[in-house]
């Protein structure tokens, strides 16, 4: 049976309705398309963890800088619909844009701190365009727990910050980020890869493995950084973003020396005209 697909803040929430009043629990997975194998995983711990699981594909043209991939980011909705379906989703919210930003729509919501260094220093605006789709997103579905992967870091950090400060009721759970078996994060963008850069993409979680071994192996945070940005310019990477050890709690900066409490080592580069980022930790 084709998903039943929902388009409207006002379709969505009678659907949700309808589960709760038959005492079904609802876990929600919001994407932005162009599914692969993470997102299907997404997709299985919603299930895990209620009785509906709902996804949702809107690509958000408020969390793209004006020079970035907004207009080419892949779509393919009856593609997405088969897989989600397939991997047991109940229900795919897929709004328009006029749907998520009527006319007159004015409030941003921004989250400060965790939002300031990596991905926020190198992509201006863009957490703003995420807090606040994202916050839309849990008013519109009111789900019991919503699951966002781990492979973006820090906007699980900024996510878990906003539903705690603006008192939405929902479980935020995050799940782990899935490879292809040469280490490379799977990402809706690999897709950019041209063949040889997608042989030369694995080198990114190579090089985080291996500085995140040398951290364990008590050198200093200042040293592993700055070998891992030389390793990844060997690598091919021509602008490496950042490479960094940071807490995995607050994302704050660690180091000079060695680290002695856990950490998350963080990266973005760009290979060709793909920006790639990935991250470990322990
Ligand atoms: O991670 C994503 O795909 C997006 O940033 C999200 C959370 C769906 C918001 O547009």
């Amino acid at each position: 049976m084709p998903l039943p697909v929902v388009r409207t803040v006002a379709d969505l929430r009678a659907q949700v309705r309808a589960w709760r009043a038959s005492g079904l629990s609802v876990g929600f997975v919001p994407t932005m398309g162009a599914l692969h194998e993470g997102h299907l995983s997404l997709v299985r711990v919603a299930r895990g963890k209620a009785d509906r699981a709902v996804a949702s594909v809107f690509v958000n043209p408020t969390q793209f800088g004006p020079n970035e991939d907004f207009d080419a980011y892949p779509r393919d909705e009856a593609r997405d619909a088969e897989l989600l379906e397939a991997a047991g989703c109940h229900l795919l919210y897929a709004p328009a844009v006029a749907e998520m930003y009527p006319q007159g729509a004015s409030t941003t919501v921004t989250v400060s701190g965790v939002t300031d260094p990596l991905e926020g220093a190198a992509r201006p605006g863009h957490f703003a365009g995420v807090a606040t789709v994202v916050t839309k997103l849990l008013n519109q579905c009111g789900p019991d727990v919503a699951v966002f992967g781990q492979k973006d870091f820090q906007q699980l950090a900024v996510i878990r910050r906003l539903v705690a400060d603006l008192d939405i009721p929902a479980e935020i759970v995050g799940a782990p980020t899935m490879r292809a078996d040469d280490g490379l994060a799977l990402s809706s963008r690999n897709a950019y890869l041209t063949p040889e850069e997608r042989a030369q993409a694995p080198a990114l979680h190579q090089v985080l493995q291996a500085l995140l071994q040398s951290l364990r192996d008590g050198e200093s945070v200042a040293a592993v950084e700055s070998l891992a940005l030389d390793a990844l310019a060997r690598a091919g990477f021509q602008k490496i973003d950042y490479v960094e050890v940071r807490h995995p709690a607050t994302l704050e900066r660690l180091g000079p020396g060695p680290a002695t409490g856990p950490v998350r080592v963080l990266a973005a580069a760009r290979l060709g005209r793909t920006r790639l980022i990935d991250n470990v930790g322990d």
